[in-house]
């Protein structure tokens, strides 16, 4: 499974790459919001050292305004891959840019029959938001293993691309299902790490070892 970072935090993203836990990374506008920064420049600067796939999503909700914000977006660096909204304007512009040799990410998906149209569009990748909807009390994980059966069984190259992770949990159910790629903060992927009998061993191994008197020289 590949780890996307969903963040525009440049410092995060840095860490990150050092530790190994980063295949990508996702924006979106509230996270470019949220950095402060100039959109283009803040994705040029991610595209300078993260070698995967960087989404980068239109503002446009029409065709021709998407197609136009594209084509300002993939000019940024290779690895830019355009996100586009999961509406009928954006499913258009997405069959545009994947023949284009474009990766495309189509985001706000909610259910497998988006999904589905996703994958018809030629989508790299689809964002199902596993957390939103877990926030009004419907399953995310059962929408993910929902698209896993469809692309499956028609063979479908679009990658699922777990989004609106909110919990290390949730990346273990979308690994147990299969999906292709989690995007999460960089707190959740680090968060993988972690278990309270790891720290109490390491704890209890540090003690015994101050005891023997010894260095490892
Ligand atoms: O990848 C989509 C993500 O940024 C949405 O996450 O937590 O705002 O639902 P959240």
């Amino acid at each position: 499974m590949k780890f996307f970072a969903d963040t525009a935090d440049v410092s995060e993203l840095r860490e990150l790459k050092d530790l190994g836990l980063l295949d990508g990374v996702t924006t979106n506008p509230s996270l470019i919001a949220k950095s402060g920064r100039k959109f283009t420049e803040v994705i040029a600067e991610i595209c300078s050292f993260v070698e995967g796939p960087v989404s980068a999503e239109v503002a446009a909700l029409d065709f021709d305004g998407m197609m136009k914000e594209a084509n300002v977006l993939r000019k940024i660096a290779k690895n830019v891959t355009v996100k586009v909204p999961l509406t009928l304007e954006g499913l258009k512009a997405c069959r545009v840019l994947s023949g284009e040799g474009t990766m495309v990410n189509v985001t706000l998906c909610f259910s497998p029959n988006q999904a589905l149209l996703a994958a018809k569009a030629g989508a790299t990748f689809i964002s199902p938001f596993v957390g939103r909807l877990d926030d009004i009390h419907q399953d995310g994980m059962e929408l993910i293993a929902e698209i896993r059966q469809i692309y499956d069984n028609y063979d479908y190259d679009t990658n699922i691309l777990v989004a609106s992770v909110r919990t290390a949990n949730h990346i273990k159910e979308a690994a147990l299902i299969g999906a292709d790629y989690a995007t999460a903060p960089a707190a959740v992927l680090k968060s993988l790490v972690k278990h309270p009998l790891t720290d109490k061993g390491i704890e209890q191994f540090l003690a015994d070892w101050k005891k023997t008197g010894q260095t490892i020289a």
